[in-house]
């Protein structure tokens, strides 16, 4: 497997990537660790950024954070022995129009009506539970829209609901052993988030689920019902995309559809995260998940590679976590309670002043097949990626830091979607959406980033961190 040959189309196509897909993985887990804090052997380095592109826009690569992907930083004799280097390749999803040659014909005709189901963090309706069923027995299209509670944007438990219940109907349909056609609907909003993540798990489960995804403006999912019969057409006339972004909310104009983009390699300017923040003071990062093995790896980088001294780096963590050591014994470290809850972190984090970048790398993993999966395991991982982030950006409102980035660490996982994973790749889609959807001006204020927002879709390290 070369990284030529890899699939253009991120979005999870049912299991039948799976042999493939091992490859893959093969591939991306050696020298994982090389390729941000050495540089070495650029073959295998490929990973994916997302929101380096504006929607049918070029690739932008000049960003500054792009030092933390390109790898080309460090001092002049380390950046010259970079030159030596082959470029690394850097994969960015984008976002293309699709054209009029990609449509199918609608061969809608003799479809049979389609089952429209409502995911609010309400529980799921026994009737529309078996309505849904129902039509998946008869063959018809079954729709389930992600309703967010309106003015609740990105509230934890609100999306890990949402999430539960897409994950309840998935189990249903496989206890019942019906394959099934669903259009999962989602708004083009870091919320809902949690079910288009999880929509892509369960498709690589159980190659029976044909699963695509309409995203679309917020204010469509209030007409739901009336615009059903849209999105089905659309849905049949691309039946070969997994994921459409309807951004006209008059459905004017061709969807927009992702690809993976190779990215032009980096350019120096962007070799290096910016040392100073807009006021000319020092710069000051803040870290979560520090700790982990990716964590350490990072510290160490920004230290040794990037000329950032450790008392501007700012360590978040739960309050009585593991021993600090090393290079993170000597950063500034602050403990909270509670991390997801945006008043304990405002608190914890009063004193703390002029942090212009945030790297979230909080995480933890509960793997488990869907027909296993619970409430529960779904909130266990997305306290730390989604709570603890969204509490984090709400309380660096609050606190008026001059933010001008913040890059958080996903997965490929989310980016493909893969088996036994429903829960991770759910609370890694929030962060990808926020990336994808945070330039978008039609969204409500709650639901964006203070700041630009990079989402990194790794692929698993070999040698560090929770992959091992
Ligand atoms: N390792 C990989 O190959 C890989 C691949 C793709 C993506 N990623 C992502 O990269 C990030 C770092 O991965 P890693 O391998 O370094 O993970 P890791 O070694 O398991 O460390 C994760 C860190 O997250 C923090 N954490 C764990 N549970 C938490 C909770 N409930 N609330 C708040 N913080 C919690 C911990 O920090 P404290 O104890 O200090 O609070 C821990 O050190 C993760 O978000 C992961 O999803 C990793």
């Amino acid at each position: 497997m070369t990284v030529a040959e890899l699939p253009r189309k991120p979005g999870g196509n049912s299991a039948k990537g799976k042999e493939q897909r091992a490859n893959i993985f093969a591939t991306w887990r050696r020298d994982a660790l090389g390729r941000l804090v050495q540089r070495r052997s650029a073959e295998a380095a490929l990973l994916a950024a997302q929101s380096f592109a504006a929607p049918g826009k070029s690739l932008h690569p000049g960003f500054s954070p792009a030092a933390l992907l390109t790898g080309t930083g460090g001092s002049s004799s380390s950046r010259s022995k970079a030159k030596e280097d082959a470029p690394l390749p850097l994969y960015a999803v984008r976002w293309h129009q699709s054209s009029p040659a990609d449509r199918k014909p609608e061969d809608g005709a003799g479809e049979k009506p389609p089952a429209v189901l409502k995911l609010t963090s309400a529980p799921l309706a026994e009737g529309d539970l078996q309505r849904a069923l129902e039509a998946a027995r008869a063959g018809a299209q079954i729709v389930a829209a992600a309703l967010p509670t309106p003015g609740a944007f990105c509230s934890q438990e609100d999306e890990v609901s949402l999430g539960w219940r897409f994950v309840q109907l998935i189990q249903r349909l496989l206890e019942d052993g019906v394959g099934a056609r669903l259009l999962v609907v989602c708004p083009a909003a870091a919320t809902g988030a949690l079910v288009a993540g999880a929509s892509k798990a369960v498709a690589m489960e159980d190659s029976s689920l044909k699963i695509q995804r309409a995203f679309v403006p917020l204010q469509c999912l209030q007409r739901l019902d009336e615009l059903v019969p849209r999105l089905c057409a659309l849905s049949s006339a691309h039946k070969d995309e997994t994921d459409l972004w309807i951004r006209d909310a008059g459905f004017r104009g061709l969807p927009f559809v992702p690809r993976l983009e190779r990215m032009p390699a980096g350019s120096a300017k962007a070799s290096r995260l910016p040392a100073h923040g807009l006021d000319g003071e020092p710069a000051k990062l803040l870290l979560t998940g520090a700790t982990g093995g990716l964590g350490k790896a990072v510290v160490s980088w920004l230290i040794k590679e990037q000329g950032f001294q450790p008392e501007q780096l700012l360590l978040l963590r739960r309050m009585g976590s593991s021993k600090l050591e090393g290079d993170l014994a000597r950063c500034t470290v602050v403990e909270a309670a509670k991390v997801d809850s945006t008043s304990v972190l405002q608190e914890s984090l009063l004193q703390v002043r002029g942090v212009t970048g945030i790297l979230h790398l909080a995480g933890v993993l509960d793997d488990g097949i869907v027909g296993g999966m619970t409430e529960d395991r779904m909130r266990k991982v997305a306290q730390p990626k989604c709570g603890m982030l969204v509490a984090l950006l709400n309380a660096a409102k609050e606190l008026q830091w001059p933010l001008q980035w913040t890059v958080g660490f996903s997965s490929t996982s989310s980016l493909f979607g893969y088996a036994g994973q429903v829960n991770y790749c759910a609370a890694n889609a929030l962060l990808d959406q926020l990336a994808v959807f945070s330039s978008e001006g039609a969204r409500p204020e709650g639901d964006r980033a203070p700041c630009r927002f990079i989402t990194v879709n790794w692929g698993p390290w070999g040698e560090a961190g929770m992959a091992q």
